[in-house]
């Protein structure tokens, strides 16, 4: 890759700008993009929309097919670091950001309070322990990776790209748009070959999911691993992709979406009193170390 400039690396204040733009295209948990919402959308008015906008110009650009085949290889030998669970908090907590008055919750609080909705509402054990973890990707930023290689929406490379994406448009300027080898309806895949042979867009949930792909049930790592696929989950796009045991879990990525959307609030949780409960959960399925 090229070398990028700090605005090309860094176009967003901070990564919940992503987040709380997804929000304001899903603004409720059965609401999928219509056209008219899409529209609204982008006439709204706000500067923070332009950071996306570019945001996304630069994701879409420069995810090709190759670009994931790199990353993978890199970062999918976990030989960075390795760490204790609650180090890897404090390292994911390194990712502060002062410039953006709506984020005063840091990492940790967005992971605790996706995890305690998802136990208020009764689920069992390890899908709280999957909300723990969900972002635990996003380090990759601190790794001085771009931000658009880390969050954004994540979508299938080496075959067409749906215009179901959030600004389609963009995907011109990406050389495998003209490249027949990929851009075509199936691509480099076959017809229902399962999304476990298709490469997504490289970020923080196919590097979560590899590194916790040992240790939870199946629809955990399906929440892990398309948690920001909303072209799949929220707009139904890629059927021809999909395998039957795909469409059995496309259940549980939706199960968990609202838990990551919506559980936002400024008030944290008491971490002092929750302590003990997850460092059990934390114990019963993961060992002690992980490897970055
Ligand atoms: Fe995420
Ligand atoms: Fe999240």
């Amino acid at each position: 890759m090229k070398n990028l400039k700090e605005e090309e690396i860094n176009p967003l204040s901070s990564l919940d700008v992503w987040e709380d733009d997804v929000v304001n295209r899903y603004p409720d948990p059965e609401s999928i993009a219509t056209s008219k919402t899409t529209e609204e959308y982008r006439q709204y008015d706000d500067p923070k929309r332009d950071t996306v906008k570019e945001f996304y110009r630069l994701n879409h650009t420069y995810q090709t097919f190759d670009f994931v085949q790199e990353k993978r290889q890199d970062f999918l030998s976990f030989k960075r670091k390795e760490m204790s669970i609650w180090e890897a908090f404090d390292f994911l907590n390194q990712l502060v950001d002062d410039s953006d008055p709506d984020t005063d919750l840091d990492q940790f609080q967005h992971l605790l309070q996706t995890s305690e909705a998802i136990r208020a509402d009764g689920h069992p054990d390890w899908m709280v322990l999957t909300g723990l973890m969900h972002d635990m990707g996003k380090v990759l930023c601190l790794f001085g990776e771009p931000q658009w290689a880390v969050v954004g929406d994540t979508f299938p490379v080496g075959c067409a790209y749906s215009d179901k994406i959030v600004y389609p448009e963009f995907f011109k300027a990406n050389p495998d748009f003209s490249n027949p080898l990929y851009n075509t309806r199936l691509g480099v895949y076959t017809e229902g070959c399962g999304l476990r042979n298709v490469h997504i867009s490289w970020g923080h949930d196919e590097y979560v999911y590899q590194m916790m792909k040992d240790y939870l049930p199946e629809p955990a790592l399906y929440m892990l691993r398309y948690h920001s696929f909303y072209a799949w989950h929220r707009e139904g796009e890629y059927s021809y992709l999909l395998d039957d045991h795909d469409r059995e879990m496309l259940k549980w990525v939706k199960l968990f979406n609202p838990y990551d959307l919506y559980s936002k609030n400024p008030v944290p949780p008491n971490w002092p009193e929750l302590r003990s409960y997850y460092e059990g959960i934390i114990a019963k399925y993961l060992p002690p170390t992980l490897k970055f």
